[in-house]
């Protein structure tokens, strides 16, 4: 069976953990789309794992992982990223990764672009993780990126690059007021790079293709959630790539015929990071208790994140959007001793109330959520293993979030381990 798994809200719904479950089970596990904006935290027998561009799947020896051509790399992220595996003990080969040759590639002028740019938008701000993700997929947009096959040639590489940074150069100088990049030291560094990656870089749609002919078991692993989408999202307050499930076969080369399962990934309550409209926000000591009980900050950035309740009108167009049909409920545990717990069932704005979730940010932003109010409960569950012995009160709060959104939930984690789990 094939899955894609996503996030349902804004990012950090716990995709890490649940992917590297998941992978168990998985021949191949792919990265469709995003960069090094993400961060994957898994944990395997009380030790942490922080992944940013290479799928969770390579913590299980027998799992092939695949970065596919929809995913923007910065290879110094990606040789860093590698090197910090195999000083944790996870081997990284050629046999086990797979680089496709048209990632498109995010260079020093990205990331300073990226920052600029946020400076400039002032109040403004989208709050991006300054990771040049943003740029680089801009620069695929208008034909102007470049890829990694681009590297093993270097008189075209050359000659891309030197109009890039000829260009970018004009930029930062002429409307940022900025100091210029270093053609030449980008050049040799980037070569270099593209020597390291040479064993990892191959075609992708070809493999994954034959992958799937073999019959093989595909995991795709998205990162962020579908509310950062650029076309899905709270526009402009999103990411620059489609973390949705169609992302999956835009980014791997696969038809979307061969997608046999949509699992979706919700926190228990809702966070996001960065800017943009949240109507579930608490505006109370909750925001500070859960953030600190989650340890609600990135993984990536390290920044807090914002908390609310869980949003189910959001999530109801999630699962919409991305076609989901089954669920995993994450960090249930941190709601515990909560004695009301509320859930957004729609959003009110005046006397117009909606059900379905408004795409317009003004209208969001103008929006109070409808709630409904649920018992907590006061017991300890980070130990329950079985879905019956969970307390009655927990297994109420799950079922009316699987009634709301229609859709079955199949893995509840009660804790950050990967055996902190509960298949149903
Ligand atoms: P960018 O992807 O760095 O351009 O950031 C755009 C928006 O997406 C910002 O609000 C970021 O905080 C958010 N974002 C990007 N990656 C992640 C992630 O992995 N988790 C949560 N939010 C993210």
């Amino acid at each position: 069976m094939n899955t894609v798994l996503i996030g349902a809200q804004f990012g950090d719904e716990g995709k890490g953990k649940i992917i590297d479950i998941l992978a168990q089970k998985s021949d191949y596990v792919v990265r469709y789309q995003g960069g090094n904006n993400a961060g994957h935290t898994v944990e395997v027998n009380g030790t942490q794992f922080i992944l940013h561009l290479i799928p969770s799947g390579i913590l299980h020896t027998g799992t092939k992982c695949v970065i596919g051509h929809g995913v923007v790399v910065n290879p110094a992220a990606l040789l860093e990223e590698i090197a910090y595996l195999e000083s944790k003990g996870v081997h990284v080969d050629e046999k086990r990764l797979f680089v496709s040759e048209g990632v498109h590639l995010i260079f020093p002028y990205h990331q300073a672009l990226d920052v600029l740019k946020e400076k400039r938008r002032g109040r403004d701000a989208i709050g991006t993780t300054k990771k040049g993700i943003g740029p680089a997929y801009a620069d695929k947009a208008s034909r102007t990126g470049i890829r990694l096959v681009d590297l093993y040639d270097e008189g075209r590489f050359y000659r891309k690059l030197k109009e890039n940074i000829e260009f970018e150069n004009e930029v930062f100088e002429k409307v940022f007021h900025a100091p210029p990049v270093n053609f030449e030291e980008i050049f040799h560094q980037y070569i270099e790079y593209g020597r390291n990656l040479k064993k990892f870089s191959c075609d992708t749609i070809e493999l994954l293709n034959q992958a799937v002919k073999g019959k093989k078991t595909i995991l795709f692993e998205g990162a962020q959630g579908t509310l950062l989408d650029v076309d899905f999202g709270t526009y402009p307050y999103v990411t620059s790539s489609h973390p949705v499930s169609a992302g999956a076969s835009l980014g791997s080369g696969l038809s979307p015929r061969v997608f046999d399962q949509v699992m979706g990934v919700v926190k228990a309550y809702t966070t996001r990071v960065g800017e943009g409209p949240f109507p579930t926000e608490f505006k109370d000591d909750m925001q500070e208790k859960i953030r600190s009980l989650g340890k609600e900050y990135g993984a990536t950035t390290g920044r807090p994140r914002r908390c609310g309740w869980f949003d189910a009108c959001l999530a109801r167009y999630s699962v919409l959007v991305n076609g989901m049909n089954a669920l995993a409920v994450t960090k249930l545990d941190i709601l515990g001793g909560v004695e009301k717990l509320k859930i957004c069932v729609g959003y009110r704005n005046g006397k117009k109330t909606y059900s379905f979730f408004p795409h317009d940010i003004s209208v969001l932003r103008a929006c109070e959520p409808i709630y409904e109010e649920m018992d907590g409960w006061s017991e300890e569950i980070h130990h329950v293993r079985r879905y019956q012995d969970l307390p009655l009160a927990t297994r109420r709060y799950i079922e009316r979030i699987s009634q709301l959104l229609e859709t079955p939930v199949k893995i509840v984690s009660v804790g950050a381990d990967r055996d902190q789990t509960i298949f149903l």
